[in-house]
């Protein structure tokens, strides 16, 4: 890897069309959108979706592309809706992505034509939501956690690849309460505790931190994640002198061997 490819937009496009059309994506929770209604938005290596839990229950993962003009349908983290309303024109789909109405100086030309969201397909694994951008076999497989008990987001100015070099780093080689799932998803365990960190690559230089803490409280890892920001931070001032990282262990190998030469 060179500098650049923690630094510039061209190495992130690759990175979108190689790996993050290509593979299952861990979105959130699925306790974050738990009630009908129960929305989360966001960008994932390079990709606007959103999470809807319909009336029904049922929670799918729609692409945030209206199908108007293709812009952002849903503009803010998370909430509770009653529909889904585009924030440019007003074109309206009700929680499952169907098209509803559009007020009349921009009505469809074609109201019969298909103007529904595209819902992508979605996995659910050990209380978390994944999603993907065509079909694919089967989800990572994380096993059983304890119960849910928060999530924390910590938003972090630096590459993703830098925050997932981090957390394959020294201590984690051989430990057997440690599993890291290609590519976005990590699971720590101690004792009666599980910790996922997901990494949500959102540009190539911002990338948000999300620590799911099961059999235990969110909060208590404030410090932790914290940490985590201010060393990924520092790694990455180091990419953009040209420091790469040191050889690592074979998590670490195994990780950049899978990524694209750019
Ligand atoms: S882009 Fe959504 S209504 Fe126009």
């Amino acid at each position: 890897m060179k500098s650049e490819d923690y630094a510039q937009g061209d190495a992130f496009q690759a990175e979108k069309r190689t790996i993050f059309s290509a593979e299952w994506l861990p979105l959130c929770a699925e306790a974050q959108v738990a009630r009908p209604g129960d929305f989360l938005s966001a960008t994932v290596g390079g990709w606007s979706v959103v999470a809807v839990r319909d009336k029904a229950r049922e929670l799918r993962v729609l692409r945030n592309a209206c199908r108007h003009q293709n812009m952002p349908v849903i503009g803010t983290p998370s909430g509770n809706c009653e529909s889904l309303r585009c924030r440019f024109h007003g074109w309206t789909y009700d929680l499952a992505g169907k098209f509803i109405s559009a007020p009349p100086p921009v009505a469809p030309a074609n109201p019969k034509a298909d103007l529904d969201l595209q819902s992508l397909p979605t996995a659910r694994e050990a209380g978390l939501l994944f999603f993907a951008m065509g079909a694919l076999a089967a989800p990572p497989k994380l096993g059983e956690l304890p119960a849910y008990g928060g999530t924390l987001s910590t938003d972090m100015a630096c590459n993703w690849k830098v925050a997932v070099e981090h957390l394959l780093g020294e201590g984690r080689e051989g430990s057997a309460d440690f599993s890291w799932h290609w590519p976005l998803t990590a699971l720590r365990r101690a004792g009666s505790l599980a910790i996922v960190e997901q990494i949500v690559p959102q540009t190539f230089l911002r990338t948000r931190l999300l620590t799911h803490v099961f059999g235990g409280a969110a909060d208590e890892h404030k410090h932790a994640a914290g940490t985590i920001k201010h060393v990924c931070e520092r790694l990455q001032a180091d990419r953009a002198q040209g420091v790469m990282p040191e050889r690592g262990g074979s998590l670490l190998a195994a990780f950049q061997r899978r990524l694209p030469s750019h």
